[in-house]
């Protein structure tokens, strides 16, 4: 048979249709497939660990439970603990976090994070005896009610604020994020 103009018999007289793969063809196939298996099984977790917040999609809308009922809010800030399972790529763990939250003078939820602005120690309220403020220990940091730091201490930023959402009569926290209410 002619095809594209040249025989399928080679010189030899063998039919190069039929031709069965040699040792080095054969070496060569199995370790291209399986040296390319193993990249991809290497590259995977990498290019899932690089694009996995994008995957996570953890936006500000999404809600941890609490069991703090909104209706016991006061104007007091308490504390309220929270635990949630993150995912980081194929590492599952529980995340426990807490806020610092009250009803303000128009009866809206304010939910603060407790993480100080200057070097990440935790705030209290009222801690060390100061009235109607946050106080951090560690250096001494001080904030107004509202997150807002006050001037002449460590921390420069105000403290962040958590989204708020109520189900069934209980608190629900979104992601901290920058505070927009001093
Ligand atoms: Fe809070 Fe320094 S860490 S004042």
């Amino acid at each position: 048979m002619v095809r594209n103009g040249q025989s399928e018999v080679d010189k030899g007289g063998k039919r190069m249709g039929k031709q069965p793969v040699s040792r080095r063809q054969f070496l060569n196939y199995t370790l291209t497939g399986v040296g390319g298996f193993m990249a991809a099984g290497m590259l995977m977790p990498m290019v899932r660990f690089a694009v996995d917040p994008v995957l996570k999609g953890e936006a500000a809308g999404d809600f941890h439970p609490t069991q703090q009922k909104v209706s016991e809010l006061t104007d007091v800030p308490v504390r309220v603990d929270f635990s949630y399972e993150q995912t980081d790529a194929w590492y599952t763990s529980e995340v426990t976090n807490t806020a610092w939250v009250y009803k303000n003078n128009k009866d809206e939820i304010v939910a603060l994070s407790p993480v100080c602005k200057h070097l990440g120690c935790t705030v209290s309220w009222e801690g060390s005896g100061h009235k109607e403020k946050f106080f951090c220990p560690c250096h001494n940091g001080l904030y107004e009610k509202n997150g807002k730091n006050v001037p002449n201490t460590p921390p420069l930023k105000p403290l962040d604020v958590y989204p708020t959402a109520e189900k069934d009569g209980l608190l629900q926290l979104g992601k901290p994020q920058a505070n927009n209410i001093v």
